[in-house]
């Protein structure tokens, strides 16, 4: 008889347990329902029979934003240079920190507490314009650029070739996708200048030195008969 009383109580026991439940702003522990620390603390001590739950300020770094029956805080979010966030509200004893994009970043996870990853805005590669600027939220989107026109990846739109005429009429490249046609003046042939320069001074060389021998020659054929008269005369 007393065997079956203490099952019975040992079942009533554990059957309230499971069903004890407690008011919202009340937690559950070792079978009692304690009233929960505000946001911003935590339970420092359950509470009991003759007192109630003493709680304790967040410290620096750990937030709760909700009442709670924990014992500690959570712990704040670090904005992560290297995960692409910055960030865009600081921690309180009552709110995580709030993550946001670097700039020239776009979003690639968030949860309510802001973003958790970025990543780098796509660069557009030369021969494809900017149709869709990145934002904090989207990438940056490219198309390429049509026949006839070029981008070096920077523009927002694709720029037709300039088309060569006066005053400079000549095409000296001409435009590809990510390059605009060169034009230019009618060039002289610097080479074939050099060419003729050293040519005609090679001749006028060379008519001086033959002058120039000549004379000489004929100076001294001059001054030799000379000679010879000047000695047949004497
Ligand atoms: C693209 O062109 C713009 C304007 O001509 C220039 O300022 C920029 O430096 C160029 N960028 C690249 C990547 O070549």
């Amino acid at each position: 008889m007393s065997l079956s009383l203490l099952c019975l109580i040992i079942i009533l026991k554990v059957f309230s347990g499971q069903i004890l439940t407690c008011h919202p702003a009340e937690y559950l522990t070792a079978g009692r329902c304690c009233p929960r620390c505000l946001a911003g603390s935590r339970v420092e001590t359950d509470c009991t029979e003759f007192r109630s739950t003493s709680c304790l300020p967040c410290t620096d770094g750990t937030y709760m934003n909700h009442p709670t029956g924990l014992k500690y805080c959570l712990t704040c979010a670090n904005c992560d240079a290297g995960s692409g966030l910055q960030i865009k509200t600081s921690c309180t004893s009552t709110s995580n920190t709030v993550c946001q994009p670097l700039e020239g970043f776009y979003c690639m996870d968030s949860t309510e507490d802001g973003c958790v990853k970025a990543l780098k805005h796509t660069s557009c590669q030369p021969g494809q314009y900017i149709r869709q600027k990145g934002t904090a939220l989207r990438n940056t989107e490219c198309t390429d650029c049509s026949d006839g026109t070029f981008s070096n990846g920077t523009f927002t739109s694709c720029q037709p070739h300039t088309q060569c005429e006066s005053p400079k009429p000549r095409l000296i490249k001409p435009g590809t996708a990510s390059a605009d046609a060169e034009c230019g003046k009618e060039k002289l042939n610097v080479t074939a200048i050099v060419i003729c320069v050293i040519v005609v001074l090679f001749l006028l060389i060379g008519i001086a030195g033959l002058v120039y021998f000549r004379k000489k020659k004929s100076g001294k054929i001059c001054c030799y008969f000379l000679y010879q008269t000047i000695q047949t005369l004497s």
